[in-house]
């Protein structure tokens, strides 16, 4: 292979202090974003050790569960979705697959894995080309040009991925194309079950009685969902919850609609996706999310006099989430309620990005709903904190639910050539064990080319 930029292991994006001492160093101390070094700032942890986490005022969530917040945002390109990017592309070349002398990358999302691909692919030298839906907040657009990154767009917006994975097809069908197809491959897997599953353990180890009680994430290409996989793996108790939008509730009841949630709800079972660990699907409302967006970054004063929240601890929280972000929070919050959790319990979920790409969501927001006054966001307020439906809970452990579920998958990617039996496989955990168990030999294989 020409030119092999190195970046780190699974067990150095856990743990960063593994990775070389002078690389360490480095990549602390690098100043431009478009340092190749930032590799090797593919975390959660902070530089002086730590996962980077919040755990939510009591008085806004109205649980006594600890509610702990996972921060996306910090990850180099904005979002933890760089993480499946580099695993995606780092394996492909480690495989003899991929290289930079030769491919074009191809990076099919709706948005943030796009960004995360075009990053990665400039810092590793690869041209790149994202497809994604012409309707998503014109910030990630600007992201992806600003990495160098060429745009393809589909038609529709978030729930019309299954356009995306089709125009992938047509780029697969050309070998000077290499597609990182989050919603297929199995690094997105193992980036999440590993680094981020271990985060969120490591997180919630402060909290309460340190175990994990639940894990809550809304899925598009589901690599989040894995740190369920491992988090059950640990404490066989705890509990997954899938969120969608209730405007597109496909896991809960196989429905389909336009939402405006980007990132989530796609439509589909991914194939990523191991539906035996999800234990349960809640429905979310969308405008809950955007209006809830609107009240944690542009009226904390209101959210502090109403809830009684201190807004020195809201001041905090500023920037640190997108719509996607908020949903899981209210998902959590709504979870923990269902489940009658209690002071002794964590609630670990994900902020996957942050609000600096969705200044143009909340104003389609005012223009919509004006006048923003006092009447209409004290209703706001209610209904996003503190009011939830059961009937938006679904319980999916047992078999019919399970068999629902695997259908759907296989009805969506046999149509992408993936065969029956292979399908059949992914119904048993040990598939999934398999795939997992596989890092350290990846981790070996990426240290012997690096030569350290
Ligand atoms: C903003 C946002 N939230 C949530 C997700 C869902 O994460 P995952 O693809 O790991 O399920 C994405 C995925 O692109 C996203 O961009």
């Amino acid at each position: 292979m020409t030119s092999f930029v190195p970046g780190p292991t699974y067990k150095e994006m856990l743990h960063p202090e593994l990775q070389p001492a002078g690389v360490r160093k480095l990549a602390l101390a690098a100043a431009h974003e478009l340092d190749p070094i930032h590799l090797f700032n593919i975390t959660w942890r902070r530089p002086e050790g730590g996962i980077r986490h919040v755990v939510l005022p009591k008085e806004l969530t109205g649980t006594k569960a600890n509610i702990i917040v996972l921060e996306g945002r910090h990850f180099p390109s904005g979002s933890h979705k760089v993480g499946p990017a580099y695993t995606t592309l780092m394996e492909g070349e480690l495989a003899g697959e991929i290289d930079p002398a030769v491919h074009t990358i191809i990076g099919p999302s709706t948005g943030n894995f796009g960004i995360g691909v075009a990053y990665i692919s400039r810092l590793k030298g690869y041209p790149a080309i994202v497809i994604m839906p012409e309707g998503m907040s014109k910030e990630r657009y600007q992201r992806i040009r600003q990495y160098g990154g060429s745009l393809d767009l589909t038609p529709g917006s978030e729930s019309d991925v299954i356009l995306v994975l089709e125009r992938t097809e047509f780029y697969k069908k050309d070998p000077k194309y290499k597609v990182l197809a989050q919603f297929e491959l199995l690094p997105n897997y193992r980036f999440h079950r590993y680094v981020t599953g271990r985060s969120a353990i490591e997180a919630a180890s402060a909290y309460g009685n340190g175990r994990v009680a639940a894990f809550v994430s809304a899925p598009g290409s589901a690599g989040t969902l894995a740190a369920g996989d491992e988090i059950k793996a640990r404490y066989p108790d705890s509990l997954v919850c899938a969120l969608e939008p209730k405007e597109c509730s496909t896991l809960f009841d196989n429905g389909r609609g336009t939402h405006r949630i980007e990132g989530i709800g796609d439509k589909m079972v991914t194939l990523i996706h191991n539906v035996l660990t999800t234990d349960y699907v809640m429905r979310i409302h969308d405008d809950d999310c955007v209006m809830g967006l609107e009240l944690m970054e542009r009226r904390q004063s209101l959210v502090a006099e109403l809830t009684g929240c201190d807004q020195g601890s809201l001041a905090l929280l500023e920037g640190l989430f997108g719509v996607s972000g908020i949903c899981n929070v209210l998902g959590a919050m709504r979870f923990a309620r269902h489940l009658n959790l209690g002071s002794n319990d964590n609630v670990v979920t994900i902020a996957t990005d942050g609000f600096d790409r969705y200044p143009s969501v909340l104003a389609d927001l005012a223009g919509r709903c004006q006048p923003l006054d006092r009447a209409k966001l004290c209703g706001w307020l209610e209904t996003v904190f503190r009011s939830a439906s059961p009937d938006d809970t679904l319980d999916v452990r047992a078999t019919p639910e399970k068999d629902r579920l695997f259908a759907y998958k296989e009805q969506v990617w046999s149509n992408f050539g993936y065969s029956h039996d292979y399908l059949a496989q992914m119904q048993a955990q040990s598939f999934w064990d398999a795939q997992f168990e596989a890092i350290d030999r990846i981790d070996q294989d990426l240290k012997q080319t690096r030569n350290c």
